[in-house]
């Protein structure tokens, strides 16, 4: 299992025009906090920047600097001197993502599963290191 089988997975994912529809109505189910974070979001251009902001993640990791540079900009939006986002509310961003490829890619298997949660864990630990910084 590598990264080149969870590229493969989301790309699956994103074949099904309903992939990011389906993660923001689990991630904000996920925790009473998180819906009113995005009251007044516009949700349609959300799941587009999310979209470039999980392509940036998958770079980061195969080791592409842009990747890198789009990593620590959201790593830097989301700290705590600008949007402030709780570093324990990753958790429920993973796991919403994660329910989403379940519901999304019909070739998961519990080891793909398992690199998937790997991958995101790395990703997010990039992005949380900026938290206090
Ligand atoms: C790996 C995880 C995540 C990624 C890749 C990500 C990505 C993004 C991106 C690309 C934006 C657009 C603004 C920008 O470019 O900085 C954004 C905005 C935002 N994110 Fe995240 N995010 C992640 C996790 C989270 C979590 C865990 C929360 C909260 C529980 C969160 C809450 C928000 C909020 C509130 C906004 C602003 C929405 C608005 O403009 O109204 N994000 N995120």
């Amino acid at each position: 299992m590598s990264l080149a089988e969870v590229k493969e997975s989301y790309s699956r994912c994103c074949v099904n025009p309903k992939f990011f529809d389906v993660f923001y109505a689990n991630f904000l189910a996920s925790h009473p906090t998180i819906a009113p974070m995005f009251a007044k979001t516009e949700m349609t251009k959300q799941k587009s920047l999310l979209r470039q902001g999980i392509s940036m993640l998958f770079m980061h990791l195969g080791g592409n600097g842009v990747g890198t540079t789009g990593l620590n900009r959201i790593g830097e939006s989301h700290n705590k001197k600008n949007m402030n986002i709780d570093p324990n509310l990753y958790d429920f961003w993973i796991n919403s993502l994660v329910k989403s490829v379940k519901q999304c890619d019909e070739k998961l298997t519990p080891e793909l599963e398992m690199e998937w949660r790997k991958t995101l864990r790395s990703g997010v630990d990039h992005i949380v290191s900026f938290y206090s910084a």
